[in-house]
């Protein structure tokens, strides 16, 4: 493989700037019809579309569809370039129940010819049948978790080494240009994934996704160069070609992009490449303890909950017990005291006197 500069974000954009602007209309009704810029806003769908037109891939892998906004315009980009598929998965039914037929009333039927949207865990894919003979893919990384960038960087890197490829990661923004928060902010140190809103600072990365640590790990390990979107953007392009793509294309263009690229074909072929493990298994399994040890947690928290009304109960009768103790013995003292006083009164002394008199007559003993 010969020793490759993977094409960057600034070259892609300025190179195709005609391109975006005739495809403005579709990219535009496109983006309205997948109605989920929270994912991914106008521009960043320009910089990835000029990216796939200007790096020319045979095959476009989407790992993470969502809504789709990606699935969209690397479709189109697809389209327009002729002889690329896209196969793109996710998990998520999403792009079949609620984007698909919006998007239908905007393409024609065979727009969708080189799509293949697949539906369920990439984790089981079968990488070699995937690839087939292609040898220029880009591949998008957007979807999240350790076990993922187990699947990209031990499973599917090994097999892009000896082809041309680009990796394309999003959700991790540069601090460098993007003026991102560096305080805490009263929050805890992030944990992964499930955190919100709390960030991870390594370097010049910001993000909140795992892959941002297993993608330091990895490239720092083979000494291969993290690219960023944004650092493209704001050093290759002249102050004079940034104004002019402003102005040329308007919201469709911005200098931010808060996404990341590499290439193992920047390696020269005598230096090793490092790859993590993959086992599909191994995952399959950790998912089985951890479903078992979940089930087991339940358990103990239903057995748990069970104790403590049983204990409840308990204290509720011990406490009517111990009340009831209480009024048995002021009825007890209560009687003691009337006793006492009866046999204190002038009535019970005339009576003790006659009952002894008695006896000492010899009328009867008893009371
Ligand atoms: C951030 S979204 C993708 C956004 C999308 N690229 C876009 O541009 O709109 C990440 C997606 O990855 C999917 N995902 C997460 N883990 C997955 C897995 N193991 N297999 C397939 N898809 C997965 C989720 O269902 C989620 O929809």
């Amino acid at each position: 493989m010969p020793h490759l500069k993977p094409v960057t974000p600034a070259q892609a954009i300025w190179n195709q700037r005609d391109q975006v602007l005739k495809s403005s209309d579709r990219l535009r009704d496109l983006c309205e019809a997948v109605d989920w810029q929270n994912d991914l806003s106008l521009s960043q769908w320009t910089q990835w579309f000029t990216l796939a037109l200007e790096f020319q891939p045979d095959l476009i892998i989407e790992l993470g569809r969502g809504r789709g906004n990606s699935t969209c315009l690397f479709t189109e980009a697809a389209n327009q370039l002729g002889n690329c598929r896209v196969v793109s998965f996710c998990l998520s039914t999403d792009w079949d129940e609620l984007t698909k037929p919006r998007v239908a009333q905007i393409v024609p039927d065979s727009w969708f010819d080189c799509l293949e949207a697949r539906i369920g865990d990439l984790l089981a894919t079968d990488v070699p049948a995937l690839l087939g003979t292609s040898q220029r893919i880009l591949l998008l990384w957007d979807a999240h978790g350790y076990e993922i960038a187990d699947f990209v960087l031990g499973a599917v890197l090994p097999l892009l080494k000896d082809r041309v490829h680009l990796v394309v990661m999003h959700d991790i923004s540069d601090t460098r240009y993007a003026g991102t928060e560096r305080a805490y902010r009263e929050n805890r140190l992030w944990r992964g994934n499930n955190d919100g809103s709390i960030r991870l600072v390594l370097g010049h990365l910001n993000s909140a996704v795992e892959q941002a640590v297993a993608i330091v790990d990895f490239t720092s390990r083979n000494h291969l160069t993290l690219h960023s979107s944004d650092h493209s953007l704001h050093t290759e392009l002249t102050p004079t070609q940034t104004q002019e793509l402003q102005q040329q294309l308007g919201e469709f263009f911005s200098i931010c992009g808060h996404w990341f690229y590499f290439s193992l074909n920047e390696k020269p072929d005598e230096e090793p490449i490092y790859f993590p493990a993959f086992s599909y298994e191994a995952i399959l399994q950790d998912q089985a303890n951890r479903q078992t040890f979940k089930t087991e947690l339940q358990s103990c928290q239903q057995q748990l909950e069970q104790t403590q009304s049983q204990f409840q109960q308990l204290k509720t009768e011990l406490e009517q017990s111990q009340n009831q103790l209480k009024q048995a013995e002021a009825g007890l003292s209560h009687a003691q005291a009337i006793i006492a006083a009866m046999e204190s009164s002038k009535f019970w002394q005339l009576r003790k006197q006659w009952f002894q008199l008695k006896k000492a007559i010899g009328l009867s003993s008893s009371e």
